[in-house]
């Protein structure tokens, strides 16, 4: 896009999983790759915002040297670099896929097999990072959030919106084929808090990061 329209906004923007640690050498993740997170904050960057991109673990490399890359592992890492930038941000898009959960305590050493028992890892609740940013959210601030449904996937994601004190919310669907975690393409909904509802068609991750972006410029 030959745009300039984002020219002079702070975008923030999250991607890719977080690593929860269990010990030194193991973690609980998820599948996320970041794609569409990097390809958001490459967007915005294309369109002349000043974007920092806080990103869990992922092996993408950021074409664009004008992004500012955060790199954290844990979710409540993620929440400390999003508390820092979003004060000063014009708008934050929440693309991560958060752990909900992490292990109580970190093993300080490598967890050995037992003989006979089974170890039992005890996890707490992480922080919910958008709905954080939501409760800080000053007028004039934006903030977009995603979703991904397998079921009453409307519902769920415009409630989500309303909890989470969401401009606006991105749903990719789990039915689509070609949509969500590790694909180059996604097809997505955008519900707006007005109640405006556009659906898309499946494409690249950067030309939904385009209508997305669009979309955030017409609120
Ligand atoms: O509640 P759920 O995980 O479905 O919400 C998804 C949205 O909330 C996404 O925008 C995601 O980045 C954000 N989220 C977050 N912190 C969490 C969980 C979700 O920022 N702990």
């Amino acid at each position: 896009s030959s745009k300039a329209d984002m020219k002079g906004k702070k975008v923030l923007v999250t991607a890719g999983p977080t690593h929860e640690k269990i010990d030194p050498v193991r973690f609980i993740g998820n599948y996320s790759s970041g794609k569409m997170g990097y390809a958001l904050a490459e967007e915005c960057a294309s369109r002349g915002a000043e974007v920092t991109l806080v990103s869990g673990p992922v092996s993408l490399s950021l074409h664009n040297p004008a992004v500012k890359l955060v790199r954290v592992e844990s979710a409540r890492e993620m929440l400390a670099a999003c508390e820092d930038v979003f004060p000063s941000s014009d708008v934050a898009v929440m693309c991560a896929a958060v752990a909900d959960y992490a292990p109580r305590n970190v093993a300080d050493h490598k967890i050995k097999r037992e003989h006979s028992d089974v170890p039992v890892i005890e996890l707490v609740k992480n922080p919910d990072i958008a709905a954080t940013l939501g409760k800080m959210k000053r007028s004039g601030q934006l903030l977009v959030g995603f979703a991904l449904e397998t079921d009453n996937e409307a519902d769920n994601a415009c409630e989500k919106l309303q909890r989470k004190n969401l401009d606006m919310i991105v749903l990719n669907s789990m039915r689509d084929k070609g949509a969500g975690f590790g694909t180059d393409t996604n097809k997505v909904t955008i519900f707006k808090a007005d109640g405006a509802r556009e659906e898309f068609g499946l494409k690249p991750k950067r030309e939904v990061a385009a209508d997305i972006v669009d979309a955030i410029m017409s609120i």
